[in-house]
């Protein structure tokens, strides 16, 4: 038996006001009745993290997440944000990894590296985040890819320290196009990645790692999404930004 455990991350990316940002935690919280089982993870920006957690404070299994973190603790690094500072407003979970940090701000395996070790020292889970491109798809690249932004990170940490990850597999053609993976794309690539994570450590810890799918997943598809056996959940971007969508993703297991 896997520990494994179902997930809807929210991503809310760089949207809302505190205003808005308040009223829509409020609204999820309000729809999500208190025996529900699944792991509830909303990542708003970092200015609404303080707001958002205590809007979620009375709310079972529901946590906050940020969006990102620096690779340093403290320091003269104007603009950034650390996970001790994160810890220190009751985030639990954080993005490593995301495809728009690898586009727009050249984020490399190194850097993941870093900031997953600065995750860990401060009890926050890291949501690691792979996927290829359309190109690299087409050209039958994605499993080679996948393989690669797996084994340079995985390889850096311990079985122990592996247990805290969070594994999500987002294609980036899937990103905010409407265009979904099929749950036979998600199903065939998430076992890949349990099986990369098999190679790199051992089958016991690979069935016991949750693997959210990402990109363009919303209210309509998420079932069929989450019956796949290696699919554990869901990493949401625009659809997390409307309650009544979130929610209905949430009940869709
Ligand atoms: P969309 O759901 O908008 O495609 O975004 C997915 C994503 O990037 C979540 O991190």
């Amino acid at each position: 038996m896997s520990s494994r455990k179902k997930i809807v991350a929210g991503n809310w990316k760089m949207n809302k006001s505190l205003q808005e940002a308040k009223i829509l935690a409020e609204q999820i919280t309000n729809q999500v009745n208190e025996f529900d089982e699944v792991t509830k993870i909303i990542i708003p920006p970092f200015p609404f993290l303080e707001t958002v957690k205590q809007t979620i404070s009375n709310k079972p299994n529901f946590y906050i997440g940020a969006q990102n973190c620096h690779t340093n603790s403290s320091g003269a690094f104007t603009g950034e944000v650390s996970a001790n500072m994160l810890h220190s407003v009751g985030c639990e979970y954080v993005l490593i990894g995301h495809s728009e940090r690898r586009q727009y701000f050249k984020e490399k395996d190194a850097d993941f590296i870093l900031k997953i070790k600065e995750a860990l020292k401060n009890n926050i889970h890291p949501i690691f985040c792979i996927g290829e491109t359309i190109h690299e798809r087409k050209t039958d690249n994605h499993f080679k890819v996948i393989t690669e932004q797996l084994t340079a990170v995985l390889k850096e940490f311990s079985v122990e320290e592996f247990s805290k990850f969070i594994l999500a597999y987002e294609p980036v053609w899937a990103i905010g196009t409407g265009e979904t993976a099929t749950s036979a794309q998600a199903q065939e690539m998430h076992a890949f990645i349990r099986s990369i994570v098999t190679d790199i450590f051992d089958s016991s810890v690979a069935a016991n790692v949750s693997i959210l799918y990402g990109g363009s997943c919303n209210a309509q598809n998420a079932q069929e999404l989450f019956r796949c056996p290696d699919v554990d959940g869901g990493l949401i971007g625009g659809a997390s930004l409307k309650a009544d969508d979130f929610c209905k993703i949430i009940f869709s297991f």
